[in-house]
């Protein structure tokens, strides 16, 4: 029987030094995927935003869709360390509307933890649920929630920004996180900040000198064609493949080829 990956596994995984993989993704399929070749956690990330429901940003995402994606991940993926995001406008409110929320997805999605972004201004968020019993996942560095205040994705922790990113690291660290996502950071930046938490710290777009890696599952598999942050490493020419086999279906759809008699009932 595979066992069950819990914040333990993934504690021991950092202490002893052996990187822990991480993939974003929103469907029970690509979750099973997840499940039989042991990627360790499974984040089910507000980027379906842009991936999977096509919008601009991540704004849009709302807590009803977190908790439905999370659901059927979930199903593929019974022992994976499962994270859902909480989307934006369900933490930022009040404590006890981030409260509330975050029990919800933990009640009705059977997510192993929350992941919510931001630092100082999330702490006393962060500390509390961790108080009750939630495990909560920090996101510094490009945070893509405040994309508005951004204007665009960037490279977070340069210069004088740099104290500032290793300092909130250790105050989530403090306040209870269990793990910190690190997005679009300097790898010596992220190097320090991995040295410093004892919490395992996951790398997107910031160099291999963390603990762990996270890629959005349709980025790596080749499936985005459209954007390509250099974080990016296309493993797969997915769209390629899916476009012969679509194209393939529609030429022997249209020359009566398909369906032969091996698809076909008598
Ligand atoms: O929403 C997401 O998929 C994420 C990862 C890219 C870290 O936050």
């Amino acid at each position: 029987m595979v066992k069950k990956i819990t914040v333990r596994t993934l504690f021991r995984k950092k202490k002893e030094g052996k990187k822990i993989t991480m993939v974003s993704t929103y469907d029970y399929l690509s979750a099973k995927f997840c499940e039989e070749v042991g990627i360790d956690t499974i984040l089910v990330g507000d980027s379906l935003g842009m991936v999977f429901k096509g919008e601009e940003n991540t704004l849009n995402v709302s807590l009803e869709e977190i908790i439905y994606h999370t659901k059927a991940v979930r199903r593929g993926a019974p022992t994976r360390f499962v994270i859902a995001d909480m989307p934006f406008g369900s933490y930022q409110i009040s404590k006890e509307k981030a409260v509330e929320n975050a029990i919800r997805v933990i009640k009705e999605s059977g997510a192993d933890a929350v992941k919510l972004e931001g630092g100082e201004e999330v702490l006393p968020i962060v500390e509390h649920l961790s108080t009750i019993g939630i495990a909560v996942v920090g996101h510094l560095g490009f945070t893509p929630q405040k994309i508005k205040l951004f204007g665009s994705a960037k490279v977070v922790g340069r210069n004088s920004e740099r104290i500032r990113l290793v300092e909130e690291a250790k105050k989530l660290e403090k306040a209870g996180a269990i793990m910190l996502v690190l997005e679009a950071t300097p790898k010596d930046v992220a190097k320090e900040v991995a040295e410093s938490l004892k919490i395992p710290v996951i790398g997107i777009g910031a160099g291999s000198e963390v603990d762990g890696q996270v890629l959005v599952f349709h980025d790596l598999v080749g499936l985005v064609e459209d954007i390509k942050p250099k974080f990016v490493k296309r493993f797969l020419n997915g769209s390629k493949l899916f476009k012969e086999a679509l194209k393939q279906y529609k030429e022997e759809v249209e020359k009566g080829i398909f369906p032969s008699e091996e698809h076909t009932y008598e």
